[in-house]
């Protein structure tokens, strides 16, 4: 791990250790302080509002929202307490300077976070951007591995499932077929291709925040629905009732962990995806990208990369929107629909489907009102 990686991963940590105070203190203390008259003047409530706001529970909302939080800090302390090793280099593959190493594998996690964040500084500690990332995961755990995110993977599911099942008919040949999916989040897609397809499935992700999370889920946790999250907690727009707001899922809908012992078709790799792919050692006869396509600063080298990972007669299937993650940077390149429908097949691939989805949603609380939905564009590719 070079230092930047090590600053990266630092980071990444203390987000996590600190979201419960931090939640706390820009949701509920401000709130708090509105109540007992401690906030700005053109904001300060008369004695008939505070009687309103008494009536509507306001305050043991407020409490609800506090027990939330903390529920949530206690899953990522677990994933801190579990799964940071992982990650965290020992002295043996230490490499750079500024890399800390763990010691003593079975130390507490927090008191090794909180002697070395103490060495270093504040670049290695978490900023606004580390904090949105940990908010957005408990999103994307609720999309991926509960039960209430199965309408919504089912949506993205279905017109993938249903081209390679048309692609590779025969189920018992599938165990040789290799499917690399880039971007894959918490790793979800890649491993219902492999126990609900058959598929070998390698996921592909370079967040460590995803990395740690899905390490902790895939591999850690070993019974289904044991844990309480509550992904929804930190917005109070758009709910009608309250208790939208601090409903809990239960993680994870099914022990993944239990359902690969016996197999060795899932694999995962940590990286940026045009750095790591083509790999010698996995040889991928189909990629697929689900809402992936559009986090690159510059969208020619992943398509180079992706057409160098197939021989001629395998496929890319591709599924989502065109929200250029980068868009703000002044180095990136955004293309339209129309143009990559023109560019697609000048790096050796023939599109033999193109279909628009609308209405497909991500990471959305479904009970709210409004949530997030985009209108995707599905693909399938073959290298010729
Ligand atoms: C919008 S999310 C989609 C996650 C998942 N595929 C899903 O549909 O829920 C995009 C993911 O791609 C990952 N990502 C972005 N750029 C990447 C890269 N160059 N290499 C690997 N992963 C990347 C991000 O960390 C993020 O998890």
């Amino acid at each position: 791990m070079d230092n930047e990686e090590f600053r990266v991963l630092l980071k990444t940590l203390d987000s996590f250790n600190s979201y419960g105070e931090d939640s706390k203190r820009h949701l509920v203390d401000p709130r708090v302080d509105i109540f007992h008259g401690r906030a700005r003047n053109d904001i300060a409530l008369t004695a008939k509002h505070k009687e309103l706001l008494q009536e509507l529970g306001y305050k043991d909302h407020l409490q609800k929202v506090t027990q939330a939080i903390d529920s949530n800090q206690a899953f990522f302390d677990l994933v801190l307490a579990y799964s940071a090793q992982h990650f965290i280099p020992s002295e043996d593959d230490k490499n750079g300077d500024a890399v800390s190493p763990i010691k003593d594998e079975h130390n507490s996690i927090k008191a090794y976070l909180e002697e070395t964040l103490g060495k270093y500084a504040q670049g290695y500690h978490a900023m606004n951007m580390d904090r949105d990332k940990v908010r957005s995961i408990l999103k994307q755990v609720a999309r991926e591995w509960t039960a209430e995110g199965a309408y919504e993977r089912q949506i993205i599911n279905k017109p993938i499932f249903e081209w390679l099942e048309k692609l590779y008919p025969d189920k018992d040949a599938r165990k040789d077929i290799r499917i690399v999916c880039p971007g894959c989040g918490l790793g979800r897609l890649p491993f219902d291709l492999c126990t609900e397809l058959g598929f070998q499935a390698q996921g592909n992700e370079f967040s460590f925040h995803m990395l740690l999370v899905s390490n902790f889920i895939i591999n850690i946790m070993q019974q289904p629905n044991c844990l309480a999250v509550h992904p929804f907690v930190n917005s109070f727009s758009n709910v009608k009732s309250r208790d939208i707001q601090i409903r809990p899922v239960i993680v994870p809908d099914l022990a993944a962990s239990q359902l690969l012992s016996e197999s060795d078709l899932f694999s995962m790799t940590s990286g940026s995806f045009e750095h790591v792919y083509p790999l010698d050692s996995y040889k991928a006869n189909c990629v697929v990208t689900c809402f992936f396509i559009d986090t690159a600063n510059n969208i020619f080298r992943y398509l180079e990369t992706i057409a160098d990972m197939l021989s001629a007669g395998e496929h890319w299937i591709n599924i989502g929107p065109l929200l250029w993650h980068f868009e703000d940077d002044a180095n990136n390149i955004e293309l339209s629909v129309d143009e990559l429908k023109l560019v697609i097949p000048k790096f050796g691939f023939e599109i033999v489907h193109w279909e628009s989805i609308e209405g497909v949603p991500y990471s959305s609380d479904l009970e709210r009102m409004g949530g997030y939905r985009y209108d995707v564009e599905f693909w399938v590719a073959k290298k010729v």
